[in-house]
C-alpha cells in the first residue's frame, strides 16, 4: 500500500482537484483506490457521494488522527493499493501527520496567485518530517515568465518539483461540476494527458528507494 498526502496551507491551489483525478488515473490503472477526505470542507467526499461510480476509487473522510490512523491501518488490511489523502488549506496537526503517514506528499501551487509564505510553511513542515515530497505547478497559463518565476521561487524551498504540471484548463472545473475526473470526463483531452502524466511520474516516485535521492541531494 501506497500514501499519498496532497498538502500546501494555501487555499485553493488545487488540492482537491489533484486528488479527485490522480485517484481516478490510480484506479483506471489497476490500483484498488481510497481517497481520504481529511478537510472539514469534505470537498472530495461530496463529490464521491454524487457520482454513479463509486466502486473504485473509493472516499471516505477522517476528522481527526486517531480516525486517520484506523483508516490506514483497516486498508492496508482490506488489500488497498493506493490512498491520496486530501488535506484542507491550513497548517494544521492533521496534515503534518498525514504528510508523516504519507510515502510521497505532493504541494500544488497555482502558477498564478502565488504565495510564498504558505508554500514555504508547508514545504519546511515536510523536510522538518524528513519525508519525500515535490511541488505540483498547478493551473500554469501560456505566460512562460509566470511559469519560469514561479519554478525559480519554489526552487529556493528545499523541494523538488515535479517536470509535470497541470495547465489552466476548463476540463478540470468542468470535471469537478459534474462530478467526474478529467479522465472519464474527455479521455482524449490534454487533462486526461497531463493527469496521467504525473500518476505515472508519481509510480515512478513511489517505487524509488528514498534513500537515493537524500544520497544524490550529497
Ligand atoms: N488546472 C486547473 N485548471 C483550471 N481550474 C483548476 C485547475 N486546477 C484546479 N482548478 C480549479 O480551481 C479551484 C480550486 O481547486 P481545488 O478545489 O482543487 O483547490 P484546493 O486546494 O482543494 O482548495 P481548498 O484549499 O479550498 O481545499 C476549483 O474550482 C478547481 O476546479
Ligand atoms: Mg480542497
Amino acid at each position: 500500500m501506497k500514501i499519498i498526502t496532497i498538502a500546501t496551507q494555501k487555499g485553493g491551489a488545487g488540492k482537491t482537484t489533484l486528488a479527485t483525478n490522480l485517484a481516478t488515473a490510480s484506479a483506471k490503472a489497476g490500483h484498488l483506490t481510497l481517497i481520504i477526505d481529511a478537510d472539514s470542507q469534505k470537498t472530495a467526499l461530496d463529490w464521491f457521494n454524487k457520482r454513479d461510480n463509486q466502486e473504485n476509487p473509493l472516499v471516505i473522510a477522517a476528522e481527526n488522527q486517531e480516525k486517520l490512523q484506523n483508516l490506514l491501518n483497516l486498508a492496508e488490511q482490506k488489500g488497498i493499493e493506493r490512498i491520496f489523502i486530501d488535506t484542507q488549506g491550513a497548517a494544521a496537526e492533521l496534515v503534518n501527520f498525514a504528510m508523516l503517514k504519507a510515502d510521497f506528499s505532493l504541494l500544488p501551487c497555482s502558477a498564478g496567485g502565488f504565495d510564498v509564505g504558505a508554500q514555504r510553511t508547508t514545504a519546511a513542515a515536510l523536510l522538518q518530517l524528513k519525508k519525500q515530497g515535490a511541488f505540483v505547478i498547478t493551473k500554469a497559463t501560456t505566460r512562460g515568465q509566470e511559469l519560469a518565476e514561479t519554478r525559480a521561487i519554489l526552487h529556493g524551498l528545499g523541494l523538488p518539483i515535479s517536470e509535470h504540471k497541470t495547465t489552466f484548463l476548463k476540463a478540470y472545473k468542468d470535471a469537478a461540476v459534474f462530478n467526474s475526473s478529467v479522465i472519464e470526463l474527455e479521455p482524449n483531452g490534454k487533462a486526461a494527458a497531463e493527469i496521467t502524466k504525473l500518476f505515472e511520474w508519481l509510480e515512478i516516485k513511489l517505487k524509488k528507494n528514498p534513500l537515493l535521492d537524500q544520497l544524490q541531494q550529497g
